[in-house]
């Protein structure tokens, strides 16, 4: 504690930071599909309704106990409950939660390298052939890309809040921005682009379900980087001049702004690819959609523009999606890294280098899961499903468990520290908060329908994945 802070140069820097958070895979992959199979504009509206009455409030209430406490989020489950146990404890589900996602989170990002540089040289066909995504998992040489992608990130976070975290954001997060354009633009112009965007945009509402409405609000939570302790850590580094709601607010238009444009990206690429495509047929999972089958309609694409055109546009979006993954892995592990810091004392650099080996330490079953070692590719099963290392990790902590440390700061802020507590905080900065029709909002939904349905969105995840 006897550390100074970091703090983020100004509004703009908190913004580009949280937003480079939450722009991730969810948003450039995960989004489109979801929307496309679930009744496209009226998946949408559900989303955006999700996001306004249940993210934006967890948003704001994320921020403002970083902010109020300038802690990490055990830090600030302490500091604000006044150092009860019970409450440090359930905190601690706000540092582990980002510790596992940052293990399987690696693993994806390193692919990403292995693809951009077997790009570069020439082997897109390569990379559109079915087995090629199966022999690169399972290639000892991924340990050389790891050692590579995690200096790079630690020598970043080495850098700081200002100098590492906020410099990234700064500079990447126009360059997404432009590279998305642009490439949006291009495929537009392919034959076939418009039945992707028919598909995207034309509202179907026989395709609602149940489970569509559980998968929004979980897609809308996690495209957020809500219930995971980023936003209370980069809250603790946000100013007491500027307004959290004005920029929990951007933050949120932002994201949904990228993830709806990567929908008219990526559907009609893949209609123009093969304009008989049902959607139902396409993977929920990122993983598979970018990795296998993406490639296979870049490469489709030489017939207009030839390989080399071909090759650009995939390395384009590859980089694209890179950028994303960067500066989201960045965001996440930063989170244990202010634990060390705040908790015990530590200086950056040596928490940084505590976290480093914990990471590698957790990182190598991770990467093992996907046939280099039977022992963490076949580790256990439950749900009727054999199950790898990776898997677990990724299940547990991605699928299952955010919205549950959503509740916990939903009833945390609504039950001990109070909604005055959290209204003294969300004035600072904001002359208008107070008295608004977004304050009275809040202090009706946030100890009664949201937890509500946070929990009840974990429940369904937890019989929908293990039972
Ligand atoms: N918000 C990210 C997305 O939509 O893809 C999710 C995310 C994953 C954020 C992993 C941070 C992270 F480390």
């Amino acid at each position: 504690m006897a550390q100074a802070r970091g703090q983020f140069s100004s509004k703009l820097g908190f913004i580009l930071a949280a937003a480079g958070s939450a722009v991730g895979l969810g948003n450039l992959v995960a989004f489109p599909v979801m929307a496309s199979k679930n009744g496209g504009a009226a998946f949408l509206i559900i989303y955006l309704l999700f996001v306004a009455f249940i993210c934006y409030p967890v948003m704001m209430a994320e921020i403002a106990m970083g902010r109020r406490a300038k802690r990490n989020p055990v830090g600030a489950f302490d500091t604000i409950s006044g150092g009860s146990a019970k409450w440090r404890l359930t905190g601690m589900l706000a540092i582990i939660t980002p510790f596992m996602i940052a293990v399987f989170y690696t693993v994806i990002t390193v692919w990403l390298v292995v693809y951009l540089k077997e790009l570069a040289s020439g082997g897109l066909d390569r990379l559109s052939q079915e087995q090629t995504f199966g022999e690169i998992v399972a290639a000892p040489s991924l340990f050389g890309y790891a050692i590579f992608l995690l200096v790079g990130v630690f020598l970043i976070l080495l850098g700081g809040v200002k100098g590492g975290i906020e410099r990234l954001a700064r500079v990447l997060m126009p360059t997404l921005a432009i590279m998305l354009v642009a490439l949006t633009m291009f495929v537009l112009t392919l034959d076939g682009a418009s039945a992707g965007i028919a598909y995207y945009l034309v509202p179907d509402f026989t395709k609602m379900s149940l489970s569509t409405v559980n998968g929004a609000l979980s897609q809308a939570f996690f495209s957020l980087s809500l219930g995971m302790g980023i936003l209370i850590t980069y809250g603790s580094y946000f100013s007491r001049e500027d307004s959290i709601p004005g920029s929990a607010r951007t933050v949120a238009v932002m994201d949904t702004g990228i993830a709806f444009f990567a929908g008219l990206l990526i559907l009609p690429a893949i209609f123009a690819f093969d304009p008989n495509t049902n959607t139902d047929d396409l993977s929920t999972s990122s993983v598979g959609l970018i990795f296998s089958f993406l490639p296979k309609i870049f490469l489709s694409m030489q017939a207009a523009v030839g390989y080399l055109g071909a090759t650009i546009v995939a390395i384009v979006f590859f980089l694209l999606v890179f950028f994303a993954a960067l500066t989201s892995l960045v965001s996440i592990i930063e989170i244990p890294i202010s634990y060390w810091i705040d908790e015990f004392n530590m200086s950056r650099r040596k928490a940084v280098l505590t976290q480093a080996a914990l990471l590698t330490l957790f990182a190598i079953p991770a990467t093992l899961s996907f046939g280099m070692s039977d022992f963490f590719t076949a580790f256990t099963s439950y749900g009727g499903l054999s199950k790898s290392f990776f898997d677990v990790v990724y299940d547990v902590f991605y699928e299952t468990i955010l919205p549950l440390v959503g509740f916990t700061v939903c009833l945390f802020t609504a039950y001990r520290w109070k909604m005055s507590g959290l209204t003294s905080e969300l004035i600072i900065g904001d002359d208008n908060y107070e008295g608004s029709l977004l304050q009275r909002y809040l202090n009706f939904a946030l100890g009664t329908i949201i937890p509500l349905v946070l929990f009840s969105v974990f429940v369904s995840t937890v019989i929908q994945i293990y039972l």
